[in-house]
């Protein structure tokens, strides 16, 4: 005999959506079981031997450790870093693929009319990994010596004095624009796919300048390989103590850094999220992680901000920052 037990209409729909969420929470915990059981792809959005990839691939060893399965370096080259972002946009929520990107999270909506993913509702968050500084560099034979002559220089070269990037939405198209509105000039862009083969570029002098991220800069800068003009930071910066800032420059307000973070897809179980999390503070608390950021002038964030609201806030806060001014000087493109 059926035994009928009566349920108040007013407590079927929370009964039914409790039991949704037990399904979600046991779901999501299968996911976490055992995870990571093959490796995990860490996708980067620009060149290999690059400033994004040095910083991806010292946490990727890190992280790997506290894992017990690699973490990959895959190199997915693009449109300002957009490829990359939408490649992890689209996989599988499951945690073997992530993303780590810079700036460019927060610039791309501004930048490109059809991007297909939206930064802040497209990902989970992982956490945010270090602050690099930028230099602004000129080949070792540009005329000017010093960021107010560099000035003078690009005004009476208007649009001939060739600035390589990594394209639209990268922190090296980002520092050049706030050159160009900081002089009141215009300069002729390369685009490149990274700032790795555009810092090649400078050095065999095929171009004139380049703003590029201490991570890939300080060895040059140290074998006086390139002329460099000042820091991107409002304040000098240890790695360079004797290098003016570009403000000092007379470049007023020019305050500029880049910033890390990793992400994963939306829908990524939570439990996945937070052992990828534990995995991504693990690593920035390993000696030979600080040992070689330090040394590449990279700030290690705090561990506030090495966990999903800490990213998922500041990638707010970038946005609101830059998209109205990116908007404004209709830097766009399809
Ligand atoms: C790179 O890794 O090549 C750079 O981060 C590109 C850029 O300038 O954004």
């Amino acid at each position: 005999m059926a035994i009928h037990c009566p349920v108040a209409p007013s407590l079927r729909i929370p009964l039914r959506a409790l039991a949704l969420v037990a399904t979600l929470l046991a779901g999501g915990a299968q996911a976490a079981d055992g995870f990571p059981q093959k490796p995990v792809t860490m996708v980067v959005p620009f060149s290999a031997g690059g400033p994004t990839d040095v910083v991806a691939r010292s946490l990727g060893a890190a992280m790997s450790k506290h894992l017990g399965q690699s973490v990959v370096v895959e190199n997915r080259t693009g449109a300002g870093g957009t490829v990359a972002a939408a490649h992890v946009a689209r996989a599988q929520p499951d945690g073997y693929t992530v993303l780590i990107h810079h700036n460019g999270m927060a610039t791309a909506p501004a930048l490109y009319r059809k991007l297909s993913y939206d930064p802040l509702k497209d990902f989970e968050y992982i956490g945010q990994v270090a602050d690099v500084p930028m230099t602004l560099l000129g080949k070792k034979d540009l005329p000017p010596s010093n960021a107010a002559e560099l000035v003078s220089y690009v005004r009476k070269n208007q649009d001939k004095v060739n600035l390589a990037n990594a394209g639209l939405g990268a922190v090296s198209q980002l520092c050049g624009l706030l050159f160009e509105q900081a002089a009141g000039v215009k300069l002729n862009v390369i685009p490149y796919q990274g700032t790795a083969p555009a810092l090649t570029a400078l050095l065999a002098g095929q171009v004139d300048v380049l703003c590029d991220q201490t991570t890939a800069t300080l060895p040059h800068i140290a074998a006086n390989k390139v002329k460099l003009y000042g820091v991107t930071t409002p304040s000098r910066i240890r790695a360079l103590p004797n290098a003016p800032t570009l403000q000092e420059g007379g470049l007023v307000g020019f305050d500029m850094k880049v910033w890390h973070g990793v992400y994963a897809p939306k829908g990524t179980p939570a439990p996945v999220v937070a052992k990828l999390t534990e995995a991504l503070q693990a690593a920035l608390k390993d000696p030979a992680v600080s040992k070689r950021l330090d040394e590449l002038g990279a700030e290690i964030v705090p561990v506030a901000k090495q966990t999903p609201e800490g990213l998922r806030s500041w990638l707010r806060q970038e946005s609101d920052k830059w998209q109205p001014m990116l908007r404004k000087a209709g830097a766009v493109a399809d």
